[in-house]
């Protein structure tokens, strides 16, 4: 297949002690950055708001894919609305009105999808919203080790998109990096949501460089 990955930049892996220059570093390698927000309910942890993706939109001037892992995630869609698209988790319920109210907003709509869930559930939404966006790591943390079960899942939505012949891309986020990006791809990725492999690897652009030469 022709390889035409998107790489999207995962920031809560950079080092915010000098988040300019971080992002100086991965810039011309990525497609867009990656904003991971935590509530501390809908996960163990607390990240990022508006206020950081405003200042990474303004750093980088690439489109922003904004990452809620919060409850009530409706309540803060327009907070966010300086992002290309919005994703929310599919764990949240009441999933065509937030579909409906973030294509009233003209955002591209993501729903995610986490490790314990049944990918069954996300297959009938596939045909309203623009990224199928699967976890591959318990959503908390950045660095996490990649959960090999995620696969089937890629395959599954990649089989029924197919099937149904749906534009609807495919993402996938967590752990992914030198060892795991191949199987990642061959499994029906279209966008790879990379944290620690970008903003950690010394050898950065020898990655993003296997990554879209990587035939399959
Ligand atoms: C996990 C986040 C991921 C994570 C990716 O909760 O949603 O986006 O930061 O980082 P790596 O690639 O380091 O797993
Ligand atoms: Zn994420």
């Amino acid at each position: 297949m022709n390889n035409k990955t998107k790489i999207s930049a995962s920031v809560l892996a950079a080092d915010f002690t000098n988040l300019k220059s971080e992002l100086n570093k991965v810039n011309k390698h990525v497609d867009f950055y990656h904003i991971d927000v935590m509530d501390g309910h809908f996960v163990p942890n607390i990240t990022m708001g508006p206020d950081i993706a405003n200042t990474v939109k303004k750093i980088t001037k690439k489109k922003l894919d904004v990452h809620l892992m919060i409850t009530n995630p409706e309540k803060y869609f327009k907070t966010f609305n300086m992002a290309d698209s919005i994703t929310f988790h599919i764990e949240t319920g009441n999933i065509n009105k937030k579909i409906s109210q973030l294509k009233r907003m003209k955002k591209k709509v993501g729903l995610a999808i986490n490790p314990e869930t049944d990918i069954k559930k996300l297959l009938p939404y596939l045909k309203k919203i623009d990224k199928a966006f699967i976890m591959s790591v318990h959503p908390g943390f950045a660095g996490q080790k990649f959960i090999k079960s995620s696969l089937k899942k890629v395959k599954t939505v990649k089989d029924y998109t197919i099937k149904h012949d749906l534009k609807t891309k495919i993402e996938v986020d967590g752990g992914i990096g030198p060892s795991t990006y191949k199987t990642v791809l061959a499994s029906g990725a279209d966008i790879l949501a990379v944290g620690a492999a970008l903003f950690r690897n010394k050898n950065l652009p020898k990655f993003v460089k296997q990554v879209r030469s990587f035939k399959f």
